[in-house]
């Protein structure tokens, strides 16, 4: 019964993605029902280049409410539709902008990298942005002498200075998913897989990233696992990821890294898995919940994601 309610859901998003001209763009943290309906899955860059160079008059955004936003301030004429709109993120939140205004205002002389996972007012009062493929390469290009601000993730912030050898004052925020994971249970699955390889996001805290094999953004985590010639994995991000690597990888054997609190699914993003296929179909049948924000704040946020963009 429950599956012909499934496949009716699906059939009827499909429908509604071509009477409206609808693209639906889905992170690789969604539920693997909603990433198979995609037209496009990628990490955070991928995503807001599909979304920028979409011809689509609708955007449907299976992900969280920072990167709905930006498709929004990187398309502010097209409708952008998201099946939650209270799906945040905990590194988002982490950085309330007038705080973060407090903190650019005491270093006047800094400037602001700021990763995509924070909100819209914090990305106006940045000077660039940044997602963890890009990252090491927006650091690189600001002059050696210019103090860095950087923002609001300190476990992707400590990895960049080790891995450009530049000094940076970082926010305090954290991924509330990433920094469940301890370098304790990883090395007891390891013990015990011998043969497996471990592969990292960069928002996992620094004692995870030094046993890791591989550090890297979701995309490059796939890719990693793609061109691999190793069989097995033990997996240090968000489990939604695994779907596609067993996609394009189905010889290969995924080991999802276990959380701190063995009792919990914490190795799963609440905020991401707010979405379902149920709000999916009624957010694109109703046309809401839609991200609506203000001119000025468009066009603030836009110019420094627009620096990234040129840069990607
Ligand atoms: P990427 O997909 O860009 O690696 O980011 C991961 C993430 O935490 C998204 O919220
Ligand atoms: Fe935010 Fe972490 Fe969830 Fe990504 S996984 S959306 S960083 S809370």
């Amino acid at each position: 019964m429950n599956l012909v309610v499934e496949l009716d859901l699906k059939s009827e998003i499909r429908k509604l993605k071509k009477e409206l001209n609808a693209v639906l763009l889905a992170h690789y943290y969604q539920e693997s029902e909603i990433q198979d309906l995609a037209d496009f899955v990628g990490d955070s860059l991928e995503l807001s280049k599909r979304a920028a160079n979409t011809e689509a008059d609708v955007i449907v955004f299976a992900g969280v409410h920072f990167m709905a936003e930006t498709a929004k301030i990187l398309n502010p004429t097209k409708k952008v539709l998201i099946p939650d709109l209270t799906a945040g993120c905990s590194l988002s939140d982490s950085c309330p902008a007038p705080l973060f205004k407090k903190f650019r205002d005491e270093h006047p002389d800094y400037y602001a990298v700021t990763y995509i996972n924070s909100s819209a007012a914090v990305k106006a009062l940045s000077d660039i942005i940044c997602t963890s493929s890009n990252a090491e390469k927006i650091i690189r290009s600001i002059p050696e002498e210019q103090k860095i601000l950087f923002s609001p993730d300190r476990n992707l912030g400590r990895y960049l200075m080790e891995k450009t050898g530049r000094e940076m004052l970082l926010w305090d925020g954290t991924c509330m998913v990433h920094e469940q994971f301890v370098q304790e249970k990883i090395t007891k699955l390891k013990l015990e897989n011998p043969d497996a390889l471990i592969i990292a996001h960069p928002e996992c805290e620094e004692k995870v990233l030094d046993i890791s094999d591989f550090i890297g953004s979701t995309s490059q985590l796939l890719n990693f696992v793609k061109e691999s010639s190793a069989k097995k994995f033990i997996v240090a991000t968000e489990v939604g990821i695994i779907h596609q690597m067993r996609k394009y990888s189905p010889d290969k054997i995924f080991i999802p890294a276990p959380p701190q609190d063995s009792t919990c699914a914490c190795n799963e993003c609440p905020h991401m898995k707010k979405n379902t296929l149920e709000k999916l179909y009624l957010c694109m049948q109703e046309l809401q919940p839609e991200i609506i924000l203000p001119d000025d704040l468009i066009e603030k946020a836009y110019i420094p994601i627009k620096r990234m963009m040129d840069l990607s």
